[in-house]
């Protein structure tokens, strides 16, 4: 398995740090849900989950991010399957970059919203963000906080569209798409013939021919 992409298929490095963002962002959504459903406003527990998880964590996508948009730009794209029309491959290519987008916004709203707070990021005890670089502006703090929340929403309406579009792929039209982004998997081009192959009834007759 190739560290690059190909024309065909993701290299190691997308796929590793596609899953590692996915779910760094599930994690990242999941605490605050469990904050403001299932924990008291002022229970003991909620500054661990924001100051001690929430926030490194979301630096750490931060740069994962950068770092996965980089690779992106510097990497050949594999191409998309040729049952898609044109216009589903448009708007799958826009809501993948705007995914880009939103993986480096969102972190960054969040982390310029802490720092107009003058409140420092503790990266699970191993060193302390750079705490106070920007002065203390409580208007700025706010309008930061306002672009997480709306992010937030931006972000669900695009997970949603890229859940969907791979659901349609896989149940509708029967496409091994899932199978692009998995470590394990070695060629999943393949996995797509012998599906279409099966459905064609090619390797029944090769089956029975033998
Ligand atoms: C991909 C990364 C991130 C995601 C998906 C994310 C998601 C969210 C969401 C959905 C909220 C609730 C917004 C609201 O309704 O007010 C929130 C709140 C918050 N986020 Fe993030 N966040 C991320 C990164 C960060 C980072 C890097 C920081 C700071 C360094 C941060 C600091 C905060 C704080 C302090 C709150 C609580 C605001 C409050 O309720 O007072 N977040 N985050
Ligand atoms: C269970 C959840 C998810 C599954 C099954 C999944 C699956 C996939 C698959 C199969 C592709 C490749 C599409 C293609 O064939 O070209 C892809 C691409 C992508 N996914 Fe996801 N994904 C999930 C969640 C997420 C989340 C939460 C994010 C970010 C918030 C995300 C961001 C991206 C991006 C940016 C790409 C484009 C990669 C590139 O072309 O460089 N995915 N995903």
């Amino acid at each position: 398995m190739s560290w690059k992409n190909t024309q065909s298929s993701f290299g190691m490095v997308t796929k590793i740090l596609h899953w590692v963002l996915a779910i760094g962002v599930f994690v990242e959504f999941g605490l605050i849900l469990y904050r403001d459903y299932f924990l008291e406003p002022k229970a003991a527990l909620v500054p661990f989950l924001i100051g001690g998880v929430h926030k490194p964590l979301g630096v750490t996508l931060f740069f994962l991010a950068c770092l996965a948009y980089a690779w992106r730009l510097r990497n050949t794209r594999p191409k998309f399957d040729t049952q898609m029309s044109a216009l589903e491959t448009r708007v799958a290519a826009v809501v993948h970059t705007s995914l880009y987008g939103y993986l480096i916004c969102m972190p960054l709203t969040g982390w310029l919203m802490s720092s107009f707070s003058a409140k420092s990021v503790d990266m699970f005890g191993l060193f302390v963000m750079p705490a106070h670089l920007l002065e203390a502006q409580k208007e700025t703090a706010e309008w930061f906080h306002a672009c997480h929340h709306y992010l937030a929403y931006l972000g669900f309406a695009l997970v949603f569209m890229h859940l969907a579009g791979i659901a349609k792929q896989t149940f509708l039209r029967q496409e091994a798409v899932v199978a692009r982004m998995l470590p394990w998997e070695e060629s999943p081009s393949r996995l797509r013939t012998v599906r279409s192959d099966l459905r064609s009834g090619v390797v029944i007759r090769e089956t029975s021919r033998s």
